[in-house]
């Protein structure tokens, strides 16, 4: 998760830029750097680790034979989360066209940067990084014609993806412009100086006054203002809105806790988790070899909680794709069930923290069974990295809210491109439909972007009549299963409402006794091929006087007959849908937990990282 931090102005901005970096340090990093314009020239340095590393380097260059940035007043400055191309000096930002006029600074993801790359290359660009990222700097450049605002609006025009970016030219100093596809971007106003950052605290202890850069938009500042235009180049009128934010409202980047800040961070965390991954039409998996894909015989994951979730979702997508059989389990059942495994099994441990002990067993167990041990985590250098034969990192970003939200979404992009990779070495899926669900996994942060804004309303609604239930329940089949369990998961361990979930089609057995008038009823009704069977389950619920909220899909017809209420996500493929059902039941939880008056960040009785056996 990237940061952005942009000054023009009148004092010196390189040691305010160092630390609007790091206030940005809570979304995580693995490099930093920043480029000042100065006399004419736009001067860099860019380090790999902490921040500490790179102002170590600015220290150097201003006590050597560097040039005297320390006078610049026109700057730019990242930190970045490596996505497309490894953790090196070379791939951390600013990025810089072939002449060294244009830097820029990129948070988010250019889809289409290979064929633009090869039209820049074609054009005489010469490119000395592997980024996605690089590829805006050489398009402005290739735009450029006097006016960096033109140039930034024509590149925009060009690029198709979700992020949001900075640009300066040396031979424009004073003007820094900005541009907004999805991915955040702020404008702090000053008395004679403008600040362009992805995220507020970057430039709150400057300033409280900001306008907000809304998606599609470009922006650029000039010490003496702010001018706002849309992609077609029409001028837009922006109100200045003050903050009153205290220290730690300004952590929580605006949000009133870190649960919502963190779901609101879910089309980036998947944007960066599927980045690279996805090139062109295809998945590449570059730390799995095809070799070893093609000898796994069958797939066991073992997980807990929330990353147990993911993992079923993986179940149900790898078996339809792949065609390979795939065994599931709780980690802290599985490590004391003298499991069959053995070499010709690829295990996957799912597990965010990468610390949880009954995963760490199971996977342990496994690989010294022979197995082939795969960890799927979000933290970098956590044991179960160091105890697994490959890892995959999901790409989320720090999460310090108890309740999993973001790192579940990365877990289950991450089963997708297993499954498509998986079909694609064992030859299961024509190429035709692999190139669907790749254009249809790139489309999810889109999907999911609209999805936060447009249902947020009426689940605060539905949250406000059901706040004080004394039961829940949650029902949902095949696909829809893991979302009803996790839905129901954040619901129990948040609001500590008694919910339970259950596959729909066992109500029958023994749990529809559970129900009355007084139950509310989420079911997952989403499409998928057995619909009409989830929908004949609602209609059970509703014989005994249940309320039944539906999950579906834009454009089902028939829901709102079968169901009370109905809460529509974006269309997508069936087996995709999980991604975007589980949002409105995180806000569910969130809200109805919130309502309560609890402190849903630090749910009673939990902790984040479960190292205990
Ligand atoms: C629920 C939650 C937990 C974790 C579980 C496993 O919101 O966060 O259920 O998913 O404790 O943790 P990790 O993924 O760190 O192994």
């Amino acid at each position: 998760m990237c940061g952005i931090v942009g000054y023009v102005g009148e004092r010196p901005c390189r040691d305010l830029l160092l630390h609007g970096l790091q206030m940005l340090e809570y979304r995580g990093y693995d490099s930093a750097g920043l480029s000042l314009l100065v006399d004419g020239r736009i001067d860099s340095v860019r380090a790999v680790g902490h921040l500490s590393e790179l102002q170590d380097a600015v220290a150097r260059r201003a006590n050597g034979s560097g040039p005297p940035d320390f006078e610049s007043t026109t700057g730019i400055a990242h930190t970045r989360w490596a996505t497309h191309g490894g953790v090196t000096e070379d791939n951390a930002h600013p990025h810089f066209d072939t002449k060294d006029r244009v830097h820029i600074v990129l948070n988010g993801i250019v889809e289409n940067h290979t064929e633009l790359r090869r039209r820049l290359l074609d054009a005489g660009a010469e490119f000395t990084s592997e980024t996605d990222a690089e590829v805006v700097a050489h398009l402005i450049a290739h735009h450029y014609a006097g006016d960096l605002v033109e140039a930034v609006r024509a590149a925009y025009n060009d690029l198709r993806g979700h992020y949001a970016f900075v640009a300066m030219t040396a031979d424009e100093p004073g003007v820094l412009v900005g541009a907004r596809k999805e991915c955040p971007l702020i404008v702090g106003v000053g008395e004679g100086e403008q600040f362009l950052a992805s995220a507020i605290p970057a430039f709150l202890r400057e300033t409280r006054n900001v306008k907000l850069v809304n998606d599609g938009e470009i922006v650029a500042i000039r010490p003496d203002g702010v001018r706002f235009l849309d992609a077609s180049g029409a001028r837009l009128d922006r109100e200045t809105i003050e903050v009153d934010w205290d220290a730690e409202t300004a952590e929580k980047g605006g949000y009133d806790t870190f649960m919502l800040k963190e779901i609101h961070e879910q089309p980036d965390a998947v944007a960066e988790t599927i980045a690279d991954r996805t090139p062109g039409d295809h998945v590449e998996l570059a730390e799995l070899s095809d070799e070893l894909l093609a000898g796994v015989r069958r797939i066991v994951i073992v997980a807990c909680g929330t990353s147990y979730h993911a993992g079923l979702v993986g179940r149900y997508a790898i078996e339809e794709w792949a065609r390979l059989p795939v065994e599931m389990d709780i980690a802290s059942e599985y490590r004391y069930r003298n499991p069959v495994v053995g070499s010709e099994d690829l295990v996957i441990g799912i597990s965010q923290s990468g610390e949880t002990a009954d995963t760490l067993a199971a996977m342990r167990l496994a690989r010294s069974a022979g197995a082939k041990v795969l960890a799927v985590t979000n933290v970098m250098g956590s044991q179960a990295t160091r105890d697994a034969d490959a890892v995959i990192f999901t790409r989320a970003g720090l999460e310090i809210g108890v309740a999993a939200t973001k790192t579940f979404v990365s877990q289950v992009a991450v089963m997708y491109l297993l499954g498509i990779k998986l079909a694609q070495v064992r030859g299961t899926l024509a190429d035709d439909v692999i190139t669907r669900l790749v254009g249809e996994l790139k489309q999810l942060p889109h999907l999911m972007t609209e999805l936060l804004e447009r249902v947020d309303a009426p689940i605060r609604a539905i949250a406000d009549h059901w706040k004080a239930t004394e039961f829940f329940l949650y029902l949902g089949r095949h696909v829809g299963l893991p979302v009803a369990l996790e839905g129901a998961l954040k619901l129990k361990e948040i609001s500590y409402i008694p919910t339970d979930a259950y596959a729909a089609g066992e109500m029958k057995h023994g749990p529809i006794a559970l129900l009355d008038k007084s139950t509310p009823v989420v079911c997952i009704a989403t499409d998928m091929p057995i619909l009409d069977k989830v929908l004949s389950n609602s209609a059970e619920v509703r014989a005994r006087g249940a309320h039944v909220i539906a999950v579906a899909t834009d454009g089902s017809t028939g829901i709102d007959e079968q169901t009370d209420e109905v809460i529509y996500v974006p269309k997508s493929d069936w087996l995709l849908q999980p991604i975007l059902a589980i949002v409105p039941l995180q806000l569910l939880a969130y809200y109805i937990a919130t309502e309560r008056g609890l402190n849903v960040d630090k749910p009673r009785n939990l902790a984040k990282t479960v190292t205990v056996e």
